[in-house]
């Protein structure tokens, strides 16, 4: 069974999709926002937690929960992450962005959708490297943007969309790694 870790900073609608899929295989949630909806629901779901605040070490401090994982899951987790955690889990680490990278990268992808008058966006689960929302892509899923939309309806599609295809990014590389061990 993979031990995977999931780091977020919002309301954790990301990580509820994988614990749904992946169940025991979510063994940890990490925060930077002491008042994140992710960490309440990894309490419910009987998950253990550890809050990190932000700071310079952010990414070492991070490292050191993470003794025995395999993988770790960026859920809305608004920090970027940095060395010592990126050398340490070379292509094990996963994000899912609110747009078809490469396109709008960086915060809001779905305002930029609008403000673009895009008639479709999407979402994109990738591997993590040292740039923004810049690794390689594993899955993704097109939207469409629809007259009427508004930014909260936008983004909402977009999350029923991250929530199917996030756990199945997250099978499709522990498959990956079980040919390569
Ligand atoms: C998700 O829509 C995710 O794509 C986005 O934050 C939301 C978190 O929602 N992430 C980014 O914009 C990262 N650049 P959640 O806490 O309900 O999973």
């Amino acid at each position: 069974m993979a031990k995977i870790a999931v780091l977020g900073s919002g309301a954790g609608s990301n990580f509820q999709a994988l614990v749904g899929v992946l169940g025991d295989e979510i063994a940890l949630v990490i925060s930077d926002q002491p008042d994140a909806g992710i960490l309440e629901k990894a309490e419910a779901f009987g998950i253990p937690t550890v809050l990190e605040q932000g700071g310079a070490d952010l990414s070492a401090r991070i490292l050191s929960h993470l003794d025995g994982f395999d993988l770790i899951c960026l859920a809305g987790f608004m920090r970027l992450v940095k060395e010592p955690l990126l050398g340490a889990f070379p292509d094990r680490i996963l994000n899912v962005h609110p747009s078809l990278l490469p396109k709008y990268p960086g915060k809001a992808a779905w305002e930029q959708a609008l403000v673009d008058g895009a008639e479709k966006t999407g979402c994109t689960v990738h591997f993590v490297d040292a740039g923004v929302d810049t690794g390689e892509v594993i899955l993704q899923a097109e939207v469409p943007v629809l007259s009427g939309d508004n930014a909260g309806i936008l983004h909402e599609r977009i999350q029923q969309a991250e929530h199917r295809i996030y756990p199945e990014a997250v099978r499709l590389v522990l498959e990956r790694l079980k040919h390569v061990e």
